[in-house]
């Protein structure tokens, strides 16, 4: 009998609950664009996406894995040598010894001669090709600036040679080495991942549930759907605690109830860690001292701007780019009537700083960018963890 953890895999490829989607671009599914781009011989495939969108995912799909060779940027430092890291992965050795012994006819002496043997980029390039093997550089953003240079120096005259080799990264960063390399152009295909619609996040309970025979009702998978804020991952997070919430209760009557959802969104948000972001963003810049003004909220709380910040992007419905008069409109409701107003320029001042308060930070912090006055959030699982996490309420 198949169990819960064997159908939702927010961690690994996702066997039973696999959807296929269509690319907006073209109307064609992006197994099938990702297979046609691999088949084009002298050209190298990239694919960019927002973060957990499924990119490893589809080239795990599309390759299998008894012909893909996964690599990740993290993998290389300044000095790793390209063709050594490519050999090793596929289960190549590169360099070794070979021992020959010869008997020289004259004496019965037998002597060893022992030769050490580095294989040639020609060799490698040419087992990847005997084996159908396809080279894929998973979060090229994560390799040193330098080396992603070099990298795809490399690729640009293996690929030309009939190498197979996809590179996959996130928009904006990193990806000039691949997409604004002169030398490459014209010899790309380039593939973008859209984020998931709640359509299709929908599929993954739907199919998933009927696997395990338990019932789910349209309008609740929606609603799931909705909360995972287009993440295919937090999709699968969120159905596979519904189920551990459902063997508890050891239900004869095997369904999603309505009951059960907001505990599952709340379990959820307990594999996410995210306590430090939204303390830093409530605590806002240091004052040096000085108190900042507070505003009273209809539920009774002083709040000053930045807490009122957290709670205005936590508020319904979970939207991932809010207008700055979505902003307003939203501190502004919180905000009980007989109290005073923020300014939209103050709102607008501590948006700036927010930002910059969090982008000097590591790379969890950066779960939001202001920019031309909309706010957008980089990390649905930080919404998430706004929305449902800490007490249950
Ligand atoms: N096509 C898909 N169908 C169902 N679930 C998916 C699909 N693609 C991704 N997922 C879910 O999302 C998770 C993250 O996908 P992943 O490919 O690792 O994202 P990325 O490489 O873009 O960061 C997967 O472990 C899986 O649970
Ligand atoms: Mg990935």
């Amino acid at each position: 009998m198949l169990q819960a953890e064997d159908v939702f895999r927010p961690g690994a490829f996702p066997e039973y609950t696999y959807i296929s989607r269509k690319s907006a671009v073209s109307d064609l599914s992006y197994e099938f664009r990702l297979n046609q781009a691999i088949k084009v011989a002298g050209f190298l495939t990239s694919l960019v996406g927002p973060s957990k969108m499924g990119k490893t995912i589809l080239c795990e799909k599309v390759i299998g894995f008894e012909k893909i060779v996964e690599i990740s940027g993290a993998d290389f430092s300044d000095d790793t040598d390209f063709w050594k890291l490519v050999a090793v992965k596929a289960g190549l050795s590169y360099e070794g010894q070979f021992t020959s012994e010869k008997q020289l006819m004259e004496s019965s002496d037998k002597y060893t001669k022992k030769e050490t043997f580095s294989l040639t980029k020609d060799k490698i390039i040419e087992y990847y090709k005997k084996e159908n093997l396809v080279l894929v550089i998973d979060d090229f953003h994560y390799a040193p600036k330098e080396k992603r240079m070099q990298i795809a120096q490399q690729l640009k005259d293996a690929i030309r040679r009939g190498f197979k080799a996809i590179v996959v990264s996130l928009p904006h960063r990193a990806d000039e080495a691949i997409r604004q390399n002169a030398d490459l152009s014209g010899r790309l295909s380039l593939i973008n991942m859209d984020s998931w619609k709640v359509e299709d996040l929908k599929e993954i309970a739907k199919k998933g549930f009927s696997k395990l025979n338990i019932k789910i009702a349209d309008e609740i998978a929606e609603q799931i759907a909705v909360e995972s804020l287009s993440s295919p991952q937090l999709m699968q997070y969120i159905c596979l605690n519904i189920c551990s919430i459902l063997e508890m209760n050891e239900n004869k009557e095997k369904s999603v109830g309505q009951e059960i959802l907001k505990t599952a969104y709340h379990y959820t948000t307990a594999n996410f860690e995210y306590g430090d972001v939204v303390l830093l963003m409530k605590k806002g810049p240091s004052t040096r001292g000085k108190s900042r003004n507070t505003f009273q909220l209809k539920n009774g709380q002083l709040c000053d701007l930045y807490e009122l910040i957290v709670k205005s992007i936590a508020e319904n419905p979970p939207i991932m780019q809010l207008t700055f008069e979505d902003v307003k409109e939203r501190i502004y409701s919180l905000i009980s009537d007989e109290s005073k107003k923020p300014t939209p320029q103050a709102i607008k001042e501590s948006l700036t700083k927010l930002q910059e308060l969090l982008h000097i930070r590591e790379d969890i912090f950066k779960v939001l960018d202001w920019k031309d006055d909309i706010l957008y959030i980089l990390d649905p699982l930080f919404l998430f963890y706004l929305r449902w996490g800490g007490s249950l309420k």
